[in-house]
């Protein structure tokens, strides 16, 4: 939440800053602001509420001077409304010489502010954030030493912040701090970059550095100097990004969510990749952190996890448990932490998430390492937060993901959890390892089917088209299905605010059903018909109780189901796989559907409203 980038070098600030403020728009468009230091030493400041465009516009109307350091920030608020005097850079001390950008929320704000004000300061917003900006250029003013007054003031902040300062005195450095809020660093030749995350500046340079708890960054031009609170040098770890600037742009699509749509199949094969042998065993180099010994010892797996990633989370347990027989329970990381839960040193945690930076997740995380258990990610962010802090890391290789709502980290999430179960059990050695290289080798070829459902998506969007006025959706699904509907109403929910709720199929006749009448649409993710077992019928008699109350039928169905085509008005195939990997595929169309719904709308798809893609806050 919040979007923040800095820069100090040769190059046109603003454009870095702009460049980097778009690109960093996921995080917060409650409102969006630049402050630059001109060559001949002043600072001016642009802020406006709503989107960057509005920055832009007021830019446009009040130039700024060509500048060479300056920060940048895009705004989901806290404190305060979206306002334009809400809206960051907040100045400090009585000339205002000092900006300060803030992102996530500095919890003793009220006792700090009471100090100031007690010695006559005025504030001139609502935020929490102005408070570090007046103590900050205050003991400036006594020492005369911005490095030395900004470690002074971040060591008394409480909770979770990135700041980042300039100050017109001392106008070649940019000061950063961080504790429990994403930093990362940007190396460049003669210039250097702070953002909230690497798509801040990817486009300028690919050499990067994770800045790490409680650490404290001097940028300049030619040097970048890390330290920790309490004024010990610290030798940072450089990383390379693995993608470039082209992944995160739009290209030549109507938003980022429909390109990240399209981008499923190359997610899921990346994601795959080098970690599948064609004979369909799992390979996995990056949990050196995990011995064989700790994985045969496991008593219980909890996977902590929050909205679309804890429904990876619920996909994944029906496999790891299938194969691994290792007890899975899937809990929201916020209520996880809260109910004293019952970990042991056999406990290992799975967190997934796509930004790594969850503050919910990664409290959980933490409150389990306390504990004695071990953590194991499946994230999508290089040098995140919960990769640096967990004992191993599958990364999902989807790319930057850009739309706030998430499609392609989901679908690689779901594959990331599928080859952990895999390989669970390969070690655990509780299945035959001939069935579980026969998963294995379906995996393989769920790249080719997911872009199979993709080529022919135009059913989902047209059907998600015509029922731009529908008041209300519901999804069902049984066994891997249930997950897939919750994930279908929750795209709904915050792509076209309509209301839509995911049901397992079963649990309608014990109340839900009540809601159905004439012409209620539902969606229905159909199992496979084809396995022993199959659930097949039982959720076509559900179809049919529903049917016979009034409901309207969209169905998911494998490929060759033809009975289906009996019981609803609509069937959407998708291809035949092993019956646990189906939610790779069924979840698409409906990914498809919300953004052809919210889209016709007319809504922001990429942007919902009251929302933010990195939720950093507790
Ligand atoms: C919904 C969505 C969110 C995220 C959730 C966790 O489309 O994107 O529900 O899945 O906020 O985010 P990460 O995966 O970054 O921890």
């Amino acid at each position: 939440m919040c979007g923040i980038v800095g820069y100090v070098g040769p190059k046109s600030t603003l454009d870095v800053l702009i460049g980097g403020l778009r690109r960093l728009e996921y995080r917060g468009y409650d409102s969006a602001g630049v402050s630059v230091i001109s060559p001949d030493g002043h600072l001016e400041t642009r802020k406006k509420a709503g989107k960057l465009v509005n920055l832009v516009a007021e830019i446009e109307e009040h130039p700024l001077p060509t500048a060479h350091i300056g920060i940048g920030h895009t705004r989901w608020a806290t404190h305060g409304a979206p306002t334009d005097g809400n809206a960051h850079p907040h100045l400090g001390g009585q000339r205002q010489k000092l900006s300060l950008i803030h992102n996530g929320i500095i919890e003793n704000f009220a006792e700090l502010k009471a100090e100031l004000v007690a010695e006559g300061t005025t504030f001139s917003s609502e935020t929490d954030s102005e408070v570090a900006a007046h103590l900050i250029a205050r003991e400036f003013e006594k020492s005369g030493d911005l490095a030395k007054a900004f470690a002074s003031v971040v060591v008394r902040l409480h909770g979770a912040f990135t700041i980042l300062v300039i100050h017109e005195d001392q106008p070649d450095m940019v000061l950063a701090a961080r504790r429990n809020a994403p930093l990362v660093i940007g190396l460049g030749d003669g210039e250097n970059f702070l953002g909230s995350d690497v798509a801040a500046f990817v486009e300028h340079t690919k050499r990067a550095i994770s800045v790490g708890q409680d650490e404290i960054v001097i940028l300049r031009a030619g040097s970048v100097e890390v330290r920790s609170f309490d004024g010990k040098t610290v030798q940072p770890e450089e990383f390379t990004v693995d993608w470039d600037a082209s992944a995160a742009s739009k290209g030549g699509w109507s938003s980022f969510m429909a390109k990240e749509i399209a981008d499923q199949p190359q997610a899921v094969a990346d994601t795959l990749m080098g970690r599948l042998n064609s004979d369909g065993s799992v390979r996995l180099t990056e949990t050196d952190g995990l011995s064989h010994e700790d994985i045969k010892n496991l008593e219980r797996i909890i996977i902590v996890a929050c909205g679309t990633a804890s429904y990876a989370g619920d996909i994944a347990k029906y496999g790891i448990e299938k194969w691994s027989r290792i007890p899975v329970q899937v809990e929201l990381s916020h209520e996880f932490r809260y109910r004293d839960p019952i970990i042991t040193k056999n406990t290992l945690i799975v967190a997934i998430s796509q930004s790594g930076e969850t503050m919910d997740t990664l409290m959980a995380i933490r409150y389990a390492k306390e504990l004695g258990a071990k953590v194991l990610a499946i994230c999508n962010t290089q040098g995140a937060t919960l990769a640096r802090e967990s004992d191993a890391v599958i990364y999902t290789h989807a790319g930057p993901e850009v739309a706030v709502a998430s499609t392609k980290a989901l679908t690689a999430q779901i594959t990331a959890g599928y080859l952990l179960g895999l390989w669970l059990a390969s070690i655990r050695g509780a299945v035959p390892a001939a069935e579980l290289k026969r998963v294995g080798i379906d995996l393989l070829k769920m790249p080719g089917r997911v872009s199979q459902v993709i080529a022919g998506l135009e059913q989902a969007q047209r059907l998600g088209t015509s029922m731009a006025d529908a008041k209300s959706v519901l999804f069902l699904g049984r066994n891997v299905g249930f997950p897939v509907a919750m994930e279908g109403a929750l795209k709904l929910k915050e792509l076209a605010y309509i209301h839509a709720e995911g049901f397992a199929a079963g649990e309608l006749k014990h109340g839900p059903i009540a809601l159905i009448e004439e012409g209620q649409p539902v969606i229905v993710i159909v199992p496979s018909p084809r396995d022993e077992d199959s659930l097949h019928p039982k959720v076509i008699s559900n179809i049919q109780e529903i049917r016979a109350r009034g409901a309207k039928i969209i169905a998911i169905a494998e490929e060759g189901d033809e009975q289906v085509s009996n019981y609803a008005e609509n069937v959407i195939f998708v291809p035949r796989c092993e019956t646990l990997l189906a939610p790779i595929l069924t979840v698409i169309p409906l990914q498809a559907f919300a953004l052809a719904l919210s889209t016709a709308k007319g809504l922001d798809v990429d942007q919902p409203r009251n929302l933010a893609k990195s939720v950093t806050v507790e």
